[in-house]
């Protein structure tokens, strides 16, 4: 009887000891992060990214020979994205930098350099900006009354306060590496954007939704090489791209100090080709977006609101921002 018992017991035995060893590594096992990786992780590069927790060797195991995990190579710095957008007040004008903002704080290292049209910077503008959330700059120059008309490229004086801005920042620091583009408030930018523009070397290109009288506009690519431009409006421009197709590598505008947007003996839609001639030439031009067969930005503009029921004398008891 006694012995019987204690065979029993002995045959337990192993079974109580391996589940109480399965509980203990269990419960050894670090929690999984409670929250869920931004959906922003694969533009955030080395940086903030959520990195998985040493794990613990575990016991009985460690006479295995193991590779010793060396701290990984640190990360090139991830060059910061400078956004200049020109802007000027409208009825649509928080709406249309609201969505600007809802895009860019999705992406990392990216500075927003907002310039005014105006004498002064607006209440609506820095209010916006300073809940935007992200890295940014508030400037403003005002548009000399004679550039007011239909026909004159706009935003020109607006696009300079940027550039000399950043020229100013970095006139005595070797540059962090950095890429600069011209994003216009009336524009739909994709994340992945600003993944393709972020590897810029000097001047980078991509396809345009929307512009152009077209369903989109691009610089044609053979070979890696752009060797033309498919557009519907004077393709015989030496660089037939609109604002929003294009990004410089920050260095590239430090060593031009003098290429600037030009007032005098510029046509219309001729600002984009008399720019990138300072700097640049048509066979040093990286395509990025699958060599220009992607379109990642839209020139959406939105439509003119129509205010006509829009009171004049009898007002709201209170005043809202729109
Ligand atoms: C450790 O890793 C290095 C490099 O990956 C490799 O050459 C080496 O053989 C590894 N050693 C062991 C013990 O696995
Ligand atoms: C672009 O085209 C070149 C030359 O045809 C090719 O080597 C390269 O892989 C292409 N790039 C992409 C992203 O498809």
């Amino acid at each position: 009887m006694k012995s019987a018992l204690l065979s029993r017991f002995f045959i337990l035995l192993p079974w109580i000891l391996i589940v109480i060893l399965m509980l203990d590594v269990d419960t050894r096992r670090p929690a999984p992060p409670l929250t869920p990786r931004p959906y922003s992780v694969p533009y955030a590069g080395g940086r903030g990214g959520a990195r998985s927790p040493p794990r613990r060797g575990l016991p009985g195991r460690s006479a295995e020979p193991r590779n010793v995990s060396r701290p990984p190579p640190p990360a090139p710095p991830l060059p910061t994205i400078y956004a200049i957008t020109p802007t000027y007040s409208r009825p649509v004008q928080k709406a249309e930098l609201t969505r600007l903002a809802n895009t860019f704080r999705q992406v990392a290292q990216l500075h927003w350099i907002l310039v005014e049209d105006a004498a002064a910077r607006s209440e609506l503008v820095s209010r916006l900006l300073a809940r935007a959330g992200l890295p940014s700059t508030h400037l403003h120059v005002p548009t000399p009354r004679r550039y007011k008309r239909p026909g004159l490229p706009r935003a020109t004086e607006q696009r300079n306060a940027g550039l000399a801005w950043l020229r100013q920042r970095h006139r005595h620091s070797r540059a962090h590496p950095g890429v600069l583009f011209f994003a216009d408030d009336d524009n739909t930018y994709s994340l992945e954007l600003f993944q393709e523009m972020r590897t810029t070397r000097k001047v980078s290109v991509w396809p345009v939704g929307l512009v152009g009288g077209r369903r989109y506009e691009r610089p044609l690519v053979e070979n890696g090489r752009v060797v033309g431009w498919y557009t519907g409006w004077r393709g015989d421009r030496p660089f037939a791209i609109d604002m929003a197709g294009f990004a410089v590598s920050l260095q590239v505008i430090l060593s031009n100090p003098k290429a600037v947007f030009k007032r005098r003996g510029s046509q219309p839609g001729m600002q984009e080709s008399d720019f990138l001639k300072q700097i640049t030439t048509v066979e040093e031009l990286e395509p990025k977006a699958n060599n220009c067969t992607k379109v990642l930005v839209w020139h959406t503009r939105t439509e003119k609101v129509n205010l006509a029921n829009e009171p004049k004398y009898r007002l709201d008891t209170v005043n809202i921002e729109v």
